[in-house]
């Protein structure tokens, strides 16, 4: 849930301010993982803190500054206090470790004294920031208050500077002299929980240590002699120095900090310490039964993103530009995947046949996920023959559902990370069965647990709510089950014909959000409701699902999507003249059931938006007066790709109209790490 973030340069002039900015835009890249408060920590310099006499040891005090609220409030607070005590921001440093945090509330209310780093005391000599969640944290605190340490903080996160600086002093009272990544693996020995984390400390100026365990962290390199090279070979070309070029090092939570950097990276993996020191990188792999962690060798990847990706353009938020970029991502999702006749999904060739033969599939995911992998199922049934159940993973886990190894499991994420979802994967992965990933997120742990998968390839989706991610999923889940289908001579001329509508759709997208300003309109007419109920059925009733949580969870409005076979089993009480209600009546199997149903609410008086295929006008709304979007007609099973936009737009424009905040939305985040 929160966003780490480090700089370090090496060998080159950065001035303070430069480094301060460096850090702070990649906070602002990060701020989507949670956004009630920040922090950073920089290198002091010797002049500065000469007036100090009390100084532990001979290094540098860092400055740390937190701050509750957005980035920008502490942004704002940095630089006011750097004007108050006249800290020279043009002052270089041939060499500077910077770490930084941004901050989704887990442990403790978002105040400057709960936010990262945390210290490990008075002096600040060991910094931390941390994503994810220590769970023996309480016993550690008790441990270490016996020791003399104060606490400060509500969170997690404190005791874990605090151990380091515990662990360097029973080495120094022992006279040993202790190197930094030794401090580092002592700590996490007695950790358990997920974590990403980045230590900094004054014992080590110019030394920086990440290391992760559940939860996902990428080290970017820049100003490699030989870019192409390096990456290929980057276990056998340790040091970064020989030739005086620039060096600079990057930690961060996600690749969208690091693009606009670099393009090399490395995804640290699960017990690996990464250790940056005079310019060169060391990757430990730690190991509980052994004491001393095994040196390995890593390849940088080439990261396969634009900066554009991660910049508004002439958007005015994320959402926004996500919305009307579909268009592009399902390109990008669909490219190299179709043929003539057929389609093409390396990741899960060889697992076809296992699948094939799955007694069952299911699908497990949270939110919006969940949603995508329900709008495709009627078309993975059809074409497999296969039962596919459905399973909100945080259910799945409270109920400990029955899971085979004789099942496919499907987890679907956009992030990759979110902690029900991994769970749920472990659990199906210790039943056995096959377990199949659909991700954004390259390199995420759910890419890298599962036995396969697929990358949706949608681009990097910064929004909180997920909009281009949605579709994206959909479009990848119809291509799976074309994949998995292709062996049946009974059903080729339907594959065939979908695979020519996938081709057709981009254009169709386009089309359909020309209903832009339509769906403003629309927008200022509900300004005033208290309520949005949406029904949908069959390959739609995931549309009106979606359709109401982004409603709810942008817009900050209650609205519910329900299947419209339940109408008469309870929701048709609540229907009067006031209460807006949206009837998806697409063309498809389901159409003449729709119809009747806006026959009844037309006869209860209801307050009718109805979405229809272009030119159904009449069919639709006969018998009563009722609001129209038109929509492009598509084939059944990629309906819901188009039939979502307008309502994703509708969305938008309430929360702009109603002057919420569109990208981040109350009390949410991107990634939801925490169970
Ligand atoms: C809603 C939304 C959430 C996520 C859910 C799962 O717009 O974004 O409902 O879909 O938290 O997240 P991922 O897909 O990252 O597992």
């Amino acid at each position: 849930m929160c966003g780490i973030f480090a700089y370090l340069n090496y060998n080159v002039a950065r001035e303070r301010r430069y480094i301060m900015e460096v850090l702070f835009n990649g906070l602002r890249r990060l701020e989507y993982r949670g956004y009630d408060s920040s922090g950073i920590a920089i290198d002091n310099d010797l002049s500065f803190a000469a007036g100090e006499e009390e100084r532990p040891y001979d290094s540098a005090l860092p400055l740390v500054f937190r701050q509750e609220g957005k980035i920008e409030s502490l942004v704002r607070s940095v630089y006011s206090e750097v004007d108050a005590v006249g800290l020279d921001l043009e002052k270089s440093f041939m060499v500077h470790a910077g770490i930084a945090h941004t901050r989704w509330a887990t442990h403790g209310v978002p105040s400057p004294r709960n936010s990262h780093p945390q210290s490990s005391g008075s002096w600040d000599e060991f910094l931390v920031v941390h994503n994810g969640i220590i769970t023996n944290y309480e016993v550690l605190k008790e441990t270490l208050i016996r020791h003399g340490f104060t606490f400060e903080s509500d969170t997690d996160t404190e005791v874990i500077p605090k151990l380091a600086k515990f662990v360097f002093d029973q080495a120094r009272g022992g006279d040993q002299a202790v190197t930094f990544s030794q401090v580092v693996i002592e700590v996490i020995r007695q950790l358990e929980g997920a974590y990403a984390l980045i230590f900094k400390s004054s014992h080590y100026p110019n030394e920086l240590i990440a290391c992760r365990r559940g939860s996902t962290l990428i080290l970017g390199v820049k100003g490699l002699t030989d870019e192409k090279n390096y990456a290929a070979s980057f276990g056998d070309v340790k040091t970064l120095t020989a030739d005086g070029q620039p060096k600079e090092l990057f930690f961060s939570s996600d690749l969208c900090a690091i693009v606009e950097h670099t393009k090399n990276y490395l995804a640290i993996e699960d017990n690996e310490v990464v250790h940056l020191k005079d310019g060169s990188v060391s990757v430990l792999k730690f190991d509980y039964s052994k004491e001393k962690p095994a040196s390995v060798q890593r390849a940088l990847s080439v990261l396969e993103m634009e900066v554009e990706q991660i910049k508004k353009g002439n958007y005015d938020h994320f959402m926004q530009k996500e919305i009307h970029e579909q268009p592009h991502s399902l390109t990008t999702t669909m490219r190299g995947r179709l043929r003539d006749k057929s389609v093409v999904l390396g990741g899960l060739k060889d697992h076809l046949k296992t699948i094939r033969h799955s007694r069952r599939i299911i699908f497990v995911g949270c939110g919006t996920s969940y949603n995508a992998a329900l709008a495709a199922r009627p078309f993975l049934e059809e074409l497999s023959g296969i039962p596919v159940t459905m399973e909100l993973a945080s259910d799945l886990l409270d109920r400990k559902g029955p899971i085979y190894r004789e099942d496919t499991a499907v987890f679907v994420s956009q992030s990759g990370e979110t902690a029900d979802t991994l769970l749920a994967l472990e659990y199906a992965l210790s039943n056995g069965a096959l377990c199949v990933g659909i991700t954004n997120t390259v390199g995420s742990t759910l890419a890298r647990k599962t036995h396969c998968g697929v990358h949706i390839n949608a681009g990097c989706e910064i929004g909180v709510a997920s909009t281009k991610a949605y579709t994206s999923q959909i479009v990848v889940i119809t291509i799976m089950a074309l994949a998995i289908g292709a062996d049946s001579i009974s059903t080729q001329s339907r594959r065939e014909s979908i695979i020519n509508s996938l081709s057709d759709l981009p254009d169709k997208v386009r089309e359909v959000l020309r209903l832009d300003n339509e769906m403003k309109d629309l927008a200022e007419s509900l300004m005033q409701m208290q309520s949005l109920l949406i029904f949908g059925r069959g390959y739609n009733y995931a549309t009106a699902l979606e359709g109401a949580l982004k409603v709810k969870e942008v817009a900050l409005t209650h609205s519910e999507g329900m299947l419209a076979g339940e109408m008469k089993h309870g929701p048709l009480a609540l229907v009067d003249e006031t209460l807006p209600i949206i009837v998806i009546a697409t063309r498809d199997a389901c159409f003449s059931q729709q119809q009747s149903v806006i026959q009844q609410l037309h006869a209860r008086k209801g307050r009718l938006i109805v979405m229809c295929s272009s030119g159904d006008a009449a069919s639709v709304c006969s018998g009563g007066s009722c609001r129209l979007i038109e929509v492009p007609l598509v084939a059944d099973c990629l309906q819901p790709v188009i039939n979502i936009i307008p309502l994703q737009l509708l969305a938008y424009h309430l929360t702009v109209l109603r002057g919420y905040d569109v990208d981040q939305p109350r009390n949410l985040a991107k990634s939801v790490t925490t169970q």
